[in-house]
């Protein structure tokens, strides 16, 4: 099968279409003839060494497609259905994936759609359910308006949150329209912060690693009511508790967020599609930051059509 890798750490052009054996999947797992492969920021940052040592390296976390083998034991999906998911050992970004978490398109969506949702909903999920966020309580999310953000800001009102959100000026009427109350980022946070929540909020969401974590802690009350997915330094420093996947996944959302979509309680929109094989214009995009909201997604041919 045909995949993304990268043999050395650099810039997209370090990036690779190859031959790789095809996976097998392992007991409870399924494999997929991909239809689409989310990209996601760590993408470039893993390409360009920041995150980890591994070398070679086939990205890909999330993916949607068309089962086409079962491991032992599964029962909840079949061969031919369409899923969406988690590659629990990476690798989705290929014509075949194995994925560990997993469950079916709700109906609604394409495959492009399905496959922004996996890391966003489940990193969003995780870090509510460390954060105890329920029905009730105020949170605060910076960078509410990033993928993992919305999904963030729709999943806690869901949960009967009220939420503010922080975020660039031109989101906050997306951020509105989300259920949360907008506020900018920059000099002066903290007073527009207890504008809106004049005794400070219960919780607080840190997914855009801007250096806001000492504001975020005084606005909560404490380091033990915050929560980070994006900045590791940041937590080390200030005793935030710093949220990775590899720590325990909140994958039950996968099969709960169907009913949310059907009954328009959740959206994530895709950004921008690119075939597999411009994989590094996605990363340029990426990086650059400079992407309308929601995913960038990789759209995978069916295999034999590449090469
Ligand atoms: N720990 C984990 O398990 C985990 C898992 C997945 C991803 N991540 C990390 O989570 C982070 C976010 O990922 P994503 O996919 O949501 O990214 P994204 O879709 O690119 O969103 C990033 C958001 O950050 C906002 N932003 C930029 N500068 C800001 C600032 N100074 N203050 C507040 N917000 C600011 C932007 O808002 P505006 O456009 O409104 O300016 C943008 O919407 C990345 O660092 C990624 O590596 C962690």
């Amino acid at each position: 099968m045909k995949a993304v890798r990268f043999s050395r750490f650099g810039g997209p052009e370090v990036l690779e279409i190859v031959e790789l054996p095809d996976p097998r999947p392992g007991p409870g797992e399924v494999r997929i003839a991909v239809r689409a492969a989310g990209v996601n920021p760590s993408d470039w940052k893993k390409r360009e060494g920041l995150m980890d040592e591994e070398l070679p390296q086939t990205l890909g976390y999330e993916a949607a497609g068309v089962v086409d083998v079962v491991g032992a034991g599964v029962t909840y999906v079949g061969v031919g259905d369409r899923v969406f998911g988690l590659a629990g050992a990476g690798a989705a970004q290929a014509e075949l994936a194995v994925l560990s978490f997993y469950a079916p398109i709700p109906p609604s969506l394409d495959f492009a759609d399905a496959a922004a949702l996996p890391a966003a909903i489940e990193t969003a999920t995780r870090a509510l359910d460390q954060l105890g966020v329920r029905h009730g309580c105020t949170l605060l999310v910076n960078g509410a308006s990033g993928s993992i953000g919305s999904a963030a800001v729709q999943l806690a009102v869901v949960r009967g949150a009220h939420v503010i959100g922080i975020a660039g000026p031109r989101n906050h009427a997306y951020l509105r329209s989300l259920g949360a109350e907008p506020v900018a980022y920059g000099e002066g946070l903290g007073e527009r912060v207890r504008a809106l929540a004049p005794d400070g909020v219960d919780l607080a969401l840190d997914v855009a690693g801007s250096g806001v974590l000492p504001e975020l802690i005084g606005l909560a009350g404490g380091a033990e009511h915050v929560v980070t997915v994006a900045d590791f330094a940041g937590a080390r420093e200030h005793g935030v508790r710093f949220s990775r996947g590899d720590e325990g996944r909140a994958v039950h959302v996968l099969g709960e967020i169907g009913e949310l979509i059907e009954s328009g309680r959740f959206s994530l929109p895709v950004a921008g599609t690119f075939p597999l094989d411009e994989v590094a214009e996605a990363h340029r995009v990426s990086k650059a930051g400079s992407h309308a909201r929601g995913k960038l997604v990789l759209v995978v041919a069916p295999a034999g059509v590449y090469g």
